[in-house]
């Protein structure tokens, strides 16, 4: 078959965007449909440079419907009420632009091809909906040239996915929850830019896991249905610690943000463990990594690093980079590469981190060598991949032509 003549008139744009962790977690929904929660949350936007979500839209006359790739494979649009929703709200934003100014082009009534993808493998465990909806609105409101802010453009991301809402800026961004029940006050505000704190940086540890969890979204429907925990914590807890975050990470007090961060992941996985029937996401290796930062942090002066959990076995520690080395390190050696993976692949040190003649997995740390006989080191490959990144900017427009996901004619390349 002969493709369709590109039309004179098609528009494209590509961006990335890119992922977020939350340190207050997002866990509850007041209303499913508008995706508005049930308490306030505060993340971190990792750097784009090492995980991102890159999308093209192509814009067009010619496009009889709107079609979707992800990763290269063809998803049905229809069957994805997210994605129908926030092309809706996008093309109705539009519509009203074009009927107040005659002048304008009837973008509105054009087709739409998207095209996207991670630089990150959907097996790393990692969830892409944040990246991938904040990069899909953004990318959207280029090619529509919507003027909007980014506290408005967060709403229409969190029409995909609520944690989505917070990867539209950079830097530390929190997701207010809002009051109203058309969710036009439901919406992320920066904390504070990357530029604030760029020394505050993370590894993620990919942990070895067979079995498919619980997703967020049924997940978070039955904690609020069940949990009478989760219920103390939209009221009792977060409005606090919500307060008490901003105020650490105002005055860069890593202290005080790691203590948050820790108190606000175990209290996610408790509520979780209080839903009926009860959710696990941590496991044993998940339990490891809590025991050994508690562990380290007890050791020294200073806190060294914190971990946080999202709905999976994952484990993020947030750290300052002068901790960098040793707690890599530390890692290495308790959660051995696995034996079919080359060091490069296993951890890549992306940032130099790793001094000329130290051998990861092997030299313990000098600071750390009073927990060295108190854990057991675990099966290799119990942690299947390390990422380093930091704090990182908001979506980003790219104008090379060769950043695009689909080709003239608006399918993939
Ligand atoms: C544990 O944003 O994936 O990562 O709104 O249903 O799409 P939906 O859920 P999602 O939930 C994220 C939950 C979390 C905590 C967080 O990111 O705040």
């Amino acid at each position: 078959t002969r493709s369709a003549p590109v039309s004179p008139v098609a528009r494209q744009v590509t961006c990335t965007a890119p992922v977020n962790i939350a340190v207050v977690k997002y866990w509850g929904k007041r209303d499913a449909k508008l995706i508005l929660p049930s308490n306030s949350s505060l993340s971190v936007t990792l750097s784009q440079d090492d995980l991102h979500s890159r999308t093209t839209i192509s814009l067009a006359p010619t496009h009889v419907t709107d079609r979707m790739w992800l990763n290269g494979s063809e998803c049905s649009v229809p069957a994805n009420e997210r994605l129908v929703n926030c092309l809706a709200a996008a093309r109705r934003h539009r519509e009203a632009l074009e009927k107040a100014n005659p002048e304008l082009p009837r973008w509105s009534t054009w087709g739409i091809h998207i095209g996207s993808e991670n630089n990150f493998p959907t097996a790393a465990g990692l969830a892409s909906s944040a990246s991938g909806y904040a990069c899909l609105v953004f990318t959207l409101a280029q090619v529509l040239e919507l003027p909007l802010t980014g506290p408005e453009l967060s709403r229409y991301a969190r029409l995909g996915s609520g944690s989505a809402c917070r990867s539209i800026m950079g830097g530390f961004v929190a997701w207010n929850m809002g009051t109203q029940a058309d969710g036009t006050d439901s919406q992320a505000y920066q904390v504070a830019p990357e530029t604030h704190w760029p020394e505050l940086e993370a590894l993620i540890l990919v942990v070895n896991d067979a079995k498919k969890g619980t997703s967020s979204t049924v997940g978070m429907q039955t904690t609020v249905a069940t949990s009478a925990l989760a219920a103390h914590r939209f009221t009792h807890v977060v409005p606090e610690r919500m307060r008490a975050m901003e105020t650490a990470i105002a005055d860069r007090d890593f202290a005080q943000f790691a203590e948050l961060t820790m108190q606000d992941s175990n209290q996610f996985h408790a509520i979780c463990l209080d839903t009926y029937p009860p959710i696990f996401y941590m496991n044993d290796t998940s339990k490891a990594v809590v025991h050994l930062v508690t562990a380290i942090n007890r050791l020294m002066p200073t806190i060294q690093a914190a971990y946080t959990f999202d709905a999976g076995p994952n484990a993020v520690i947030y750290a300052p980079r002068d901790h960098m080395t040793r707690l890599l390190q530390l890692f290495t050696y308790f959660f051995p590469a696995p034996t079919d993976v080359s060091t490069r692949d296993f951890f890549n040190d992306p940032y130099a981190r790793v001094p000329e003649g130290v051998v990861l997995g092997r030299d313990f740390p000098a600071e750390y060598q009073a927990v060295r006989d108190t854990f057991a080191v675990s099966t290799p490959g119990a942690v299947k991949r390390i990422i380093h990144t930091r704090v990182g900017d908001g979506p980003r427009v790219l104008s090379s032509p060769e950043a695009s996901v689909l080709n003239a004619q608006g399918l993939p390349k």
